[in-house]
């Protein structure tokens, strides 16, 4: 089988460094990859890295090899277009359909999927100029990643780095992955919430109350909405996972805390994805010290109290009309039934059911389940990774938001 073909266009910015690493990681991953420079590009990393790296010259204009017309076929051989760094000038060249150089040709004539991730200073980037042409390109159906919050050039933080490599080929591999399908990018225009890991319970400044989640299903959720154009808030309770690319995270510890997080970020939101195991309960009493083994005494039973119920609260209480909201019922026994039983309790749309055990499910690659609707349908997903699951989870809920 041919290998997909990725093109990597490199624009003028202080983070070109960093795309030799998405390109290592993409050659190595099996993919065909011809690097496409700006001129400005090649001030920060040179053509020898490019062409040694891709084992393909690195051209930044049209008139090499012009027997090959690659002005026009590097685009329309490509099966993804990956723009990293995005500077703000190519961006409102792609915007307008500007044509100077090798990248902008490519870009007026790949059919396949484009992915921008733009990286700048912070003013740059919340220019309206640059917020226009952001738009633009979204409206088109690109995916433009919205770039990370740390460290920038010199001695400034803010908005405006380019997400790290790893995780950009993580964008790059479920576009793909996406083929045909993510060249219109279904949730561009829409905010979606998405809360993942487990709450923790404390019971005194050492000890919690906590549960096996990893955050591995709500981090899935998060990459394939990113990779379909969405506007990601991730509400992290206890994670150790790498910040997924594009998304806002929002790092929480309770289940209080997960509350208060998820319906602000929810108030504007088309979609809500309640991925996170909340703990049901919370110690009555938090011990300001730690709780000491007394000789020849036996502990205090802890007492519990209730936590909110945040599904069932996000469903009753919309934050705007035809939000959806997609809970998950994690279960060890009767679980079809148990869930039918939640999903009416909750008076949420969509509900995904999974059996889980301590190695089943909790920390695992890979998953099963069945989504339950509440107008009644079953889309059972078979085995694979949770990825394949989260796509599923966007299909019900991109059909719903269609309909609104
Ligand atoms: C040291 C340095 C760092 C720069 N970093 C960025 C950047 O991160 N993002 C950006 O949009 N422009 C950045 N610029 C400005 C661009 O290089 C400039 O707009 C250039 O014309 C972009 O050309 P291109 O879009 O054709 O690559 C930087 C310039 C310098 C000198």
């Amino acid at each position: 089988m041919d290998k997909p073909k990725v093109v990597l266009g490199v624009s003028g910015g202080i983070a070109a460094y960093k795309a030799c690493e998405l390109l290592r990681r993409l050659t190595e991953s099996g993919h065909d990859v011809r690097v496409v420079p700006t001129e400005s590009a090649l001030q920060f990393v040179g053509e020898a890295t490019w062409a040694a790296l891709s084992g393909h010259p690195a051209r930044t204009q049209v008139w090499g090899d012009v027997h090959e017309v690659p002005h026009v076929r590097i685009g329309q051989e490509a099966d993804l277009v990956v723009v990293a760094p995005a500077t703000a000038d190519l961006l409102a060249k792609a915007a307008h359909g500007l044509a100077g150089d090798l990248l902008t040709n490519t870009l007026l004539t790949a059919r396949c999927p484009v992915v921008f991730a733009p990286a700048m200073h912070t003013e740059m980037w919340e220019h309206p100029a640059t917020q226009e042409n952001v738009a633009t390109l979204r409206r088109r159906g690109a995916v433009v990643v919205e770039p990370a919050v740390g460290r920038l050039t010199g001695v400034d933080t803010g908005k405006g780095r380019l997400p790290e490599p790893e995780e950009l080929f993580e964008v790059c591999r479920r576009v793909l992955a996406r083929g045909a399908a993510a060249t219109a990018a279904d949730l561009a225009g829409r905010h979606v919430v998405i809360s993942a890991g487990g709450t923790r319970e404390p019971l005194d400044p050492v000890r919690y109350l906590g549960n096996r989640s990893s955050g591995k299903q709500g981090y899935a959720l998060a990459r394939t909405a990113v990779a379909r154009g969405a506007r990601v808030t991730l509400v992290a309770a206890n994670t150790g996972l790498p910040d997924p690319a594009g998304a806002d995270v929002v790092r929480v510890g309770t289940a209080v805390q997960l509350r208060e997080a998820v319906l602000k970020a929810a108030a504007d939101a088309d979609a809500v994805v309640m991925a996170a195991a909340v703990a049901d309960f919370r110690p009555a009493r938090y011990a300001e010290g730690k709780i000491k083994k007394r000789e020849g005494q036996e502990p205090e039973p802890v007492a519990l109290v209730r936590n909110p119920d945040v599904l069932a609260e996000l469903s009753a209480d919309r934050a705007r009309p035809g939000q959806v909201v997609v809970g998950f019922a994690a279960e060890t026994d009767d679980v079809l039934a148990n869930g039918r039983a939640k999903l009416a309790r909750k008076g949420c749309d969509l509900l995904v059911v999974n059996e889980v055990g301590e190695t089943r499910t909790f920390g695992a690659e890979d998953t099963e389940a069945v989504v339950l609707a509440a107008d009644g349908t079953e889309t059972p997903v078979p085995h694979g990774p949770k990825e394949a699951l989260a796509d599923t989870v966007w299909d019900l809920v991109a059909a719903r938001l269609g309909r609104g």
